[in-house]
C-alpha cells in the first residue's frame, strides 16, 4: 500500500502542553516513523497571530515549537519542519478558497464562538476566518491524513467541504485532495487538571491547570499533587468515570502514556486512592516529560540550528507549495 501524505500543524503561542503531545505531537512521531509515510510539520505563525502576540516573544516561540517537535522524536532530516509564513503560499491561498468557503459553514464554527466570546463584534477576522488558512495549509500540499486532536475536528470537517466545493465549481474533480483526519479514539481530548470539563489549553491562566513540556521534575510532581479530584476512591469501572471528569481525565493521562486501554488502567487502580494513583502517574509523566523538557532546554540554546532546520523545510515546502499554486490559479483563470 501506498504511504500517507501526513500534514499537521502546531500554533507557536508557547506552552505547548501534555494535550498537545498526547492529543497530536505523539502521534506525529509514530506516523513519521513509518517510512512509508510522507510528513511535513508546519508551526504555524500566520494563525498565532489572530490574537496579539509580543514579536520577540513569537520568534522564540517559533523556534522553541520546531525544539519540541524534535524533543518529541521527530526526525528533522527525514520529515519537513517550517514554519507556515515563510511560504507565502498559504495565505494567497487562503484568499483563494475564502471566496469558495460560505459564510454559514464558518458561522457554525464553535472554536470561534468559544474564544471570541461575548464581545463577538471586537475579535479580528483573523480569527473569524481562521479555519480556511488551516484548509490552505492542508490542501496545498494534497494531505491525505490529518494528525489533530478532537478539537480541530470541526475545521477538518470544513477543510473537506471546502475541497469539495473548488472541485465542483471548477470541474476539477480530485484536483484538492479531501484529507481524512486522523484523531485517536481514546484521550483525543485531555482536560485542565484544574476543572475535568474543561481543555487542557495554553491560554488558560493557571499553570497549574497544565503539564508544560518544559515542565521539571518538581513542577510536574507538584501540579499532579494539587490536580482536582473528587472524594470518592478509584472506580472499579469504567462506566462509573462518566459522573466523574477528573478521575476520568487522569486515568486517560496514565493509560495514554503507557499506552494501555482505560479498562486496563480502572483495572489497576480498582479501589485505591488518589494519592496513590497520583505518586504513580507522576512518576510515568516525569519519565516520559522530563527527557523531552531537558531536551528542549537544550535545543533552545542552539539558534543556529533550528534556523537551519526551518531553511531547509522553507526551500522544500515552498516547492511544492508554489506548484500547486500556480495549478490553482490556471484553474481559477488568472
Ligand atoms: P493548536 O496549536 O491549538 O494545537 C496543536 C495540536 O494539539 C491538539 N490539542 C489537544 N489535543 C488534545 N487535548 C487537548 N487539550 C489539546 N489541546 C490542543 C490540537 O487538536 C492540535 O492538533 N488550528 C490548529 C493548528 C493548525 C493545523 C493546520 C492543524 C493550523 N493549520 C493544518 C492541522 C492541519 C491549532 O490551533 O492547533
Amino acid at each position: 500500500m501506498m504511504g500517507k501524505k501526513i500534514f499537521s500543524g502546531v500554533q507557536p503561542t508557547g506552552n505547548l502542553h501534555l494535550g498537545n503531545y498526547l492529543g497530536a505531537i505523539k502521534n506525529f512521531v509514530e506516523l513519521s516513523n513509518d517510512d512509508s509515510n510522507d510528513c511535513i510539520f508546519c508551526v504555524v505563525d500566520l494563525h498565532a497571530i489572530t490574537s496579539k502576540q509580543d514579536p520577540i516573544k513569537l520568534k522564540d516561540n517559533i523556534r522553541e515549537t520546531v525544539a519540541t517537535f524534535i524533543a518529541c522524536g521527530i526526525d528533522p532530516k527525514k520529515n519537513i519542519i517550517f514554519n507556515q509564513s515563510s511560504v507565502s503560499a498559504h495565505s494567497e491561498v487562503a484568499w483563494l478558497l475564502s471566496c469558495v468557503a460560505r459564510m454559514g459553514w464558518l458561522n457554525r464554527m464553535t472554536q470561534f464562538k468559544e474564544k471570541a466570546g461575548k464581545d463577538k463584534e471586537k475579535a479580528s477576522i483573523g480569527l473569524y476566518s481562521y479555519p480556511i488558512l488551516m484548509a490552505a495549509d492542508i490542501l496545498l500540499y494534497d494531505a491525505t491524513h490529518v494528525p489533530v486532536g478532537e478539537d480541530q475536528k470541526q475545521h477538518l470537517e470544513l477543510c473537506r467541504d471546502i475541497a469539495q466545493k473548488f472541485n465542483n465549481d471548477f470541474g476539477v474533480d480530485d484536483f484538492l485532495k479531501v484529507p481524512e483526519p486522523l484523531i485517536q479514539k481514546e484521550f483525543s481530548r485531555i482536560m485542565s487538571l484544574k476543572d475535568g470539563t474543561k481543555k487542557m489549553s495554553k491560554s488558560e491562566p493557571s499553570d497549574l491547570s497544565r503539564i508544560n513540556l518544559t515542565d521539571n521534575e518538581d513542577l510536574i510532581i507538584n501540579k499532579i499533587k494539587k490536580s482536582k479530584t473528587d472524594p470518592l476512591l478509584l472506580p472499579s469501572d469504567v462506566n462509573e468515570l462518566k459522573e466523574r471528569p477528573e478521575a476520568k481525565n487522569l486515568l486517560g493521562i496514565y493509560s495514554s502514556l503507557t499506552n494501555s486501554s482505560l479498562d486496563k488502567s480502572v483495572k489497576e487502580f480498582n479501589g485505591k486512592n488518589f494519592s496513590e494513583f497520583k505518586k504513580k502517574l507522576s512518576q510515568v509523566l516525569v519519565e516520559k516529560i522530563s527527557p523531552i523538557s531537558k531536551e528542549i532546554q537544550k535545543l533552545i540554546n542552539d539558534k543556529g540550528f533550528l534556523d537551519k532546520i526551518l531553511l531547509d523545510g522553507h526551500k522544500k515546502a515552498s516547492y511544492i507549495a508554489s506548484n500547486k499554486l500556480k495549478k490553482m490559479q490556471e484553474i481559477i483563470g488568472f
